[in-house]
């Protein structure tokens, strides 16, 4: 029996295995929080009920202490759930004291150091939940369209993303790396199988703290003989409406429990506007509008707010602060100033967060230049400016991966595409049609400076049966992070692996 079917034993005699997440006591009764990992609910222990031993034992249970407890289900709207249990006995498994995740605020290097017990938080666990309802959306997506799943290999000979980020290791003695994608493997598995995705684990080397690179990080990479650039983003368009959709419909509890706001991802069910590279440079640039909006004087027009509200929330923090040592004050009402400051506190650090960004963002916005691919604050600047995301592709040739295939309309570009998510995401897809021409991947690899001999197989692709065909690659984490909201990607999956962070 499990929490999350109480609704479906009202009035019946039923136990539960879990642990304390939260208890307090009052007048002859405890009030227990259980959580048992599919759910919550208040459990209420009687003096008068249980007797003395047994409410002594309920007393006891600090956080996070294991027990197992029977008795009768009642509804109540008011308590997390809607259901709650009224103990007649209980059966504790270990006394917890001193459960190092207290209910004050804790810093974030004190969560990850404590992350094998921080899963347990209501908000980590409505994640890992959203998380795992992504994974099996995306596998549903793709076997509902019969795409064979593969599963490409780990340790690799050759590079696929460049060579700046490689993990390198040994393989009885030969140099080896771990995959930065399965993309290489998928292609050829294509060509046996037509249309396949992989579903696995890839290394990056990225030495640097960003809110968006992890070294170890889950990326979904399908490949499709006979589909160009168009059919690509048509797909790779579907497929997240799909997925946002699913995860609207299916994990409405867990969305409310981290406070996602619903309508910006239902908004995902319009189309996604396709730029081209140029077009989307002078997006960038101010030299072309969207709808109407400038994204240089949205920018500035933001920054201005941005001066304006700090001052009024400074004022008002001030004015707060002195209202509560006025003597005679009543203790209600220096609670409640005090809650204020503390909110108005928490939108000034926004605040002051977004007046040193937007001058950066400006900043490399008005000195972008034309030719290179985008950073961070680029892609910032640009989403900004649509509700849902975006598709920009024919990127200039130099700054994609070698295996992509140029314009026939203008070699100097490539058919890559890359899709950026709203609301300051960016990047959450990176994909393209491949280049079929066995001399011109063979240019590529040398301009690459890539060896070549490691790459030969992949050249046989080019030589026996060479078909267009795309494919691109989501990166789950940067998908969870959105779908979330989140901060930063650390969240978004269970032992985050990235530069500084190896334990636990
Ligand atoms: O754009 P990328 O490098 O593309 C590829 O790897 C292609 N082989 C994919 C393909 O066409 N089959 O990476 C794809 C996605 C990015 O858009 C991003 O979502 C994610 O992988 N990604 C990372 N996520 C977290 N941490 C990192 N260090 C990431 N690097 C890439
Ligand atoms: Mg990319």
């Amino acid at each position: 029996m499990y929490i999350k079917d109480l609704s479906q034993l009202e009035g019946q005699e039923i136990t539960l295995k879990g642990w304390v997440a939260n208890s307090r006591e009052s007048k002859g009764l405890v009030f227990l929080i259980l959580r048992d990992g599919t759910g919550m609910c208040q459990c209420i222990v009687d003096l008068n009920k249980v007797g003395d031993e047994m409410f002594e034992n309920a007393r006891r249970l600090g956080s996070e202490s294991s027990l197992s407890l029977s008795g009768n289900v009642v509804k109540d709207e008011r308590q997390i759930g809607g259901f709650e249990v009224h103990v007649s006995s209980l059966e504790v498994y270990q006394y917890t004291e001193n459960y190092p995740i207290a209910k004050k605020e804790h810093g974030v290097d004190f969560l990850m150091d404590h992350r094998h017990l921080w899963l347990r938080s209501q908000r980590q666990w409505a994640i890992m939940r959203i998380r795992n309802e992504i994974s099996f959306a995306i596998h549903r997506f793709f076997q509902e369209r019969e795409f064979v799943q593969m599963d490409a290999p780990l340790f690799t000979g050759n590079a696929c993303e460049g060579t700046t980020n490689l993990f390198e290791t040994e393989f009885y003695g030969e140099q080896a790396y771990l995959s930065q994608s399965g993309q290489l493997y998928g292609e050829a598995m294509a060509m046996a199988l037509g249309r396949i995705y992989t579903f696995g684990p890839t290394f990056r080397a990225e030495k640097s703290k960003t809110r968006r690179h992890l070294s170890e990080f889950w990326m979904i990479e399908p490949e499709m003989a006979f589909y160009d650039l168009f059919d690509n983003m048509d797909l790779i368009e579907e497929f997240l409406r799909f997925i946002t959709q699913e995860i609207v419909s299916r994990c409405e509890k867990e969305l409310a429990i981290i406070g996602r706001d619903v309508e910006m991802l239902k908004k995902v069910s319009a189309p996604f506007p396709r730029l081209t590279y140029d077009e989307a440079v002078r997006i960038i640039k101010g030299e072309q509008d969207v709808d109407g909006k400038n994204a240089i004087k949205t920018l500035e027009g933001d920054l201005a707010r941005v001066h304006a509200r700090i001052e009024e929330v400074k004022k008002e923090i001030a004015d707060r602060e002195q209202r509560i040592t006025t003597p005679g004050m009543k203790k209600g009402e220096i609670a409640f100033n005090q809650k204020k400051i503390d909110e108005l506190k928490g939108e000034l650090r926004d605040l002051e967060e977004d007046s040193r960004n937007i001058p950066q963002w400006l900043e490399s916005a008005r000195s972008f230049e034309y030719g290179n691919d985008f950073g961070g604050s680029d892609e910032t600047v640009l989403t900004r400016m649509f509700e849902v995301p975006i598709m920009v592709y024919n990127w200039p040739h130099a700054v994609k991966a070698f295996y992509l295939k140029r314009d026939p309309e203008n070699e100097a570009f490539a058919r890559g595409v890359d899709v950026l998510a709203p609301e300051g995401y960016g990047e959450i897809v990176g994909g393209g049609e491949r280049e079929t021409d066995l001399e011109k991947v063979k240019n590529k690899i040398i301009e690459h400076e890539l060896p070549m001999h490691e790459f030969e197989w992949y050249l046989d692709l080019r030589r026996y049966g060479s078909v267009t065909h795309s494919g691109f690659g989501l990166g789950l984490e940067r998908m969870v992070a959105w779908i979330c909201k989140l901060p930063h990607v650390r969240e978004t999956i269970p032992f985050p692996r990235m530069y500084g962070r190896l334990f636990p």
